[in-house]
């Protein structure tokens, strides 16, 4: 295998700096008619054509390519009908074009032209993506530039669902992880006095009566699989971004972190919600572990529906009792959302299975854990607020949710890789990833 650059910077140099200090340069030397004189000058012509060929033959290509966008279906409202469409262009391409991603692709590796076509995705789209993902998995350290000049080129694509992607990743998923039967403790995978080992502390848990009696007797998705699912991220992207309808429209929409919904925000981020994670430390925080006062808390949730609330009792010890107590709470004043408990089995697994893949954090976030288990559980998945940056591609500052302005942790920690696996995902066709605003309903 020929090494990829480095980084889309080196690449954007190799296609520049193909033709020495500049292609102007080069077609100025070669239309100068005395040099016919000298059979010297005539090979040094000679070789100046071919170039200029080269550059006409691409330059063709291009403008085909170009038209073809022309032609092509440029509305993208309805993202499911998206995948029957051709791939294509986006309308922004001409625009985006200064750096001519496409063209560079080809003239980079012709032998590549006819072998490796993939079914629906244009070559050019492919390949770009296949570049950036060898030169993104070499690269030991990222920084939000990278990422944000790598985004534009994939927003460049349009995005496509690859049935096939999609069953090889979903099938990977189940035979490590299972979240079918596995996701959440149920009376089905849990035997009554077994012992419920953690998940990240050498500890386990006697399943008694009182406790098993929590559980439901199976998984409790009941619909599934979904048709069309929303993983909604608290990033800032969202503000103003006018998501919410879309998002509502889902089938199953997930939610990290007991996030706000309601008020204006709702017309960026929606108000469905069929599950959403808790942090534990929330739950101490902000409601004082459900001790005194439990209807502070109550009436937040309310916002909820009768979604799930999913916590990871059985992560640490000290997630327990108050995962629990939030369980008796909502059993106790018959709320209408119900607690499910995440398999610690299940979170060990899926942490095994995203460290083979590079993602070696102490923790997955919890954007990673449920955006893994709607792949398993839904057809579709849509990711919309997954935005780690502290930008926009546009260099517009954006706050680290969609809530509060509290700043992006500086480091950028363990979310670039996981961001990596998940634009990877994007570009496969096995989920989309929104990163704009949504086109209003
Ligand atoms: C060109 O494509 C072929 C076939 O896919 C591959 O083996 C080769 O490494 C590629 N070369 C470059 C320079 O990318
Ligand atoms: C569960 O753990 C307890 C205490 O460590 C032990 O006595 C018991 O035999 C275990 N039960 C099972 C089913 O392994
Ligand atoms: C919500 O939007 C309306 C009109 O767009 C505005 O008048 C109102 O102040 C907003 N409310 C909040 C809480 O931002
Ligand atoms: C509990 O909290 C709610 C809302 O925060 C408040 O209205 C209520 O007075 C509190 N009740 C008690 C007994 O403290
Ligand atoms: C969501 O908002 C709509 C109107 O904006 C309202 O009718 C509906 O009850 C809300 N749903 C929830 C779960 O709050």
């Amino acid at each position: 295998m020929s090494p990829p650059p480095l980084n889309a910077r080196a690449w954007r140099r190799r296609w520049c700096g193909g033709g020495g200090s500049g292609s102007g340069g080069g077609l100025g030397r070669a239309s100068a008619p005395r040099r016919w004189r000298q059979r010297r000058r005539l090979l040094l012509r000679m070789r100046a054509a071919v170039a200029l060929l080269t550059m006409l033959a691409s330059l063709l290509l291009f403008l085909y390519l170009l038209w073809l966008t022309a032609d092509g279906p440029l509305s993208s409202r309805d993202w499911k009908g998206e995948a029957k469409k051709a791939v294509n262009f986006s309308p922004e391409m001409p625009r985006k074009l200064s750096v001519p991603f496409a063209p560079s692709a080809l003239s980079a590796n012709r032998t590549n032209l006819g072998i490796k076509k993939p079914l629906h995705l244009t070559p050019e789209c492919k390949n770009l993506q296949d570049t950036l993902w060898s030169s993104f998995m070499k690269k030991k350290r990222y920084s939000e530039d990278y990422y944000l000049e790598i985004i534009t080129n994939v927003q460049n694509c349009r995005w496509q669902r690859q049935p096939e992607e999609f069953k090889k990743f979903r099938s990977k998923l189940a035979s490590c992880c299972d979240a079918t039967h596995n996701l959440v403790i149920s009376q089905n995978n849990t035997p009554l006095g077994s012992n419920m080992s953690y998940e990240a502390e050498r500890a386990s848990f006697p399943i008694e009566k009182g406790i098993f009696r929590m559980l439901p007797v199976s998984q409790p998705f009941v619909g599934r699989p979904f048709n069309q699912c929303a993983v909604v991220g608290n990033g800032g992207i969202l503000r103003n971004s006018i998501c919410g309808a879309e998002i509502d429209k889902s089938d199953f929409v997930f939610r990290c972190n007991l996030p706000p919904i309601t008020g204006n925000i709702s017309r960026d981020v929606g108000n469905k919600t069929n599950l959403v994670t808790v942090n534990p430390s929330i739950i101490g925080r902000k409601y004082g572990e459900l001790n005194v006062n439990k209807s502070a808390f109550l009436n937040s949730i309310a916002t909820y529906g009768e979604a799930f609330l999913i916590l990871p009792a059985f992560s640490f010890r000290r997630n327990t009792d108050v995962s629990f107590e939030v369980y008796h709470t909502l059993h106790g004043f018959k709320a209408k959302q119900k607690a499910i408990f995440f398999h610690p089995k299940y979170l060990k697994s899926l942490a095994q299975f995203w460290r083979t893949k590079g993602v070696n954090a102490f923790r997955l976030s919890s954007g990673l854990m449920i955006t893994s288990a709607a792949i398993e559980l839904c057809e579709n998945v849509k990711l919309y607020g997954f935005w780690p940056f502290s930008k926009t591609t546009n260099d517009t500052p954006i706050s680290h949710h969609y809530y509060d302005n509290e700043l992006p942790k500086p480091g950028f920690h363990a979310m670039p890789i996981e961001y990596r696996e998940i634009l990877q995902l994007h570009g496969k066709g096995v989920l989309k990833l929104q990163f704009s605003k949504c086109e209003a309903a």
